[in-house]
């Protein structure tokens, strides 16, 4: 038994160090201690060991048992090792220089939007912030939109569940919903109620509605909103503020042009198409890129505005529109993908 045991130890290490992996450890496992494994087999000689030899040899089965168990967890320790190794693939070192080590750049919606900030600081405009959840009282009430107006239909408009609750976005009115603001309109509200007129504001931001995706529609996208309030406030201000702005942003050839439309907010109200022929890729004379109009009086007093003595106006624009024309894209599903070929093209 003896022989028999030291002959097991001799062969075990060089058998178990070439285990590679699961089901060769397992089938070694078992020929070594499973029920029909050679040490089990062993271990049942021992009853036939003399009685004076039986403490020596319980002590070298003991130890032959501890042998095997280490050289057991060490291979399977390997083996565990190896797939995970695997499943990294090959090593990275991450102090080689990188193979594309020019600076990064600014996302063309970013650009954009940058651009126009600019553009509406130099006259006058402060940039605000809103959040991207809403409540139905600021993206829709306020704004004089009532309850069964086609925006705030659930086809239309992405709601929380009634239980929701968002601590850092202010409820107007005791238990009413939470949504994804689907403009940024509610930023109008949001910041006429923090102070008095006059005001001058744009807030540029993300918005969402239930649209199916194609090349012009996302159902994410983002809006810039302009709002002016002060005595005296005319339509030929807008157009103004409007034909500067677009001047500025794609050239002084390019003309704007208001048609009569319904907002809730503003009366009159119009959509504002531009037409800017000389950039490369326009192939439409007026293309719609907003909405605009003068502040409603109601939307006035929605937020404790006195509307006999404050006149305003306010517009609303698609940054991804004015991306597209700026850089002639044609395909709306390019601002989301995150491909640097198409990202890298912007610098
Ligand atoms: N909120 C409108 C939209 O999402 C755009 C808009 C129209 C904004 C008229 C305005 C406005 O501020 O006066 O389509």
């Amino acid at each position: 038994m003896h022989d028999s045991l030291q002959a097991l130890l001799a062969k075990a290490p060089g058998e178990l160090d070439a285990l590679r992996t699961r089901p060769e450890f397992e089938a070694a496992k078992a020929r070594y201690v499973g029920p029909h494994g050679e040490f089990t087999a062993l271990l049942k000689q021992l009853g036939t060991v003399p009685k004076e030899e039986r403490p020596a040899m319980g002590r070298l089965v003991n130890e032959a048992k501890a042998r095997l168990q280490e050289l057991l967890d060490a291979a399977l320790r390997r083996i565990a090792d190896a797939e995970i190794a695997a499943q990294l693939g090959p090593a990275v070192d991450p102090t080689l220089p990188s193979p594309d080590p020019g600076p990064g750049t600014y996302h063309p919606l970013t650009q954009v939007r940058e651009e126009m900030s600019r553009i509406l600081r130099k006259a006058g405009f402060s940039v605000v912030e809103g959040p991207e959840v809403e409540t139905e009282y600021y993206c829709f009430d306020a704004l004089n939109t009532p309850a069964d107006h086609p925006a705030r239909d659930a086809q239309d408009t992405f709601y929380f569940p009634a239980g929701a609750r968002f601590g850092n976005v202010s409820r107007k009115v005791e238990g009413e919903r939470y949504l994804l603001r689907t403009h940024t309109s509610s930023v109008q509200i949001r910041t006429m109620l923090k102070g008095p007129p006059p005001l001058r504001v744009i807030s540029p931001g993300r918005v969402y509605r239930r649209d199916t995706t194609d090349a012009t529609h996302s159902a994410n996208f983002h809006q810039l909103e302009g709002l002016y309030v002060d005595r005296n406030v005319t339509v030929r201000d807008l157009k103004a503020i409007l034909d500067y702005i677009f001047a500025s942003l794609l050239g002084k050839d390019t003309k704007t042009r208001f048609r009569p439309h319904y907002f809730s907010y503003t009366e009159p109200s119009f959509e504002v198409d531009l037409s800017a022929r000389h950039l490369p890729k326009v192939n439409k004379e007026w293309i719609e890129i907003g909405g605009c109009g003068m502040v409603d009086p109601a939307v006035f007093e929605a937020v404790g505005y006195d509307p006999e003595v404050w006149t305003g106006y306010a517009f609303g624009m698609g940054l991804e529109r004015l991306a597209m024309l700026v850089y002639g894209i044609d395909d709306i599903r390019y601002f989301y993908q995150n491909d640097v070929r198409f990202l890298k093209q912007f610098a």
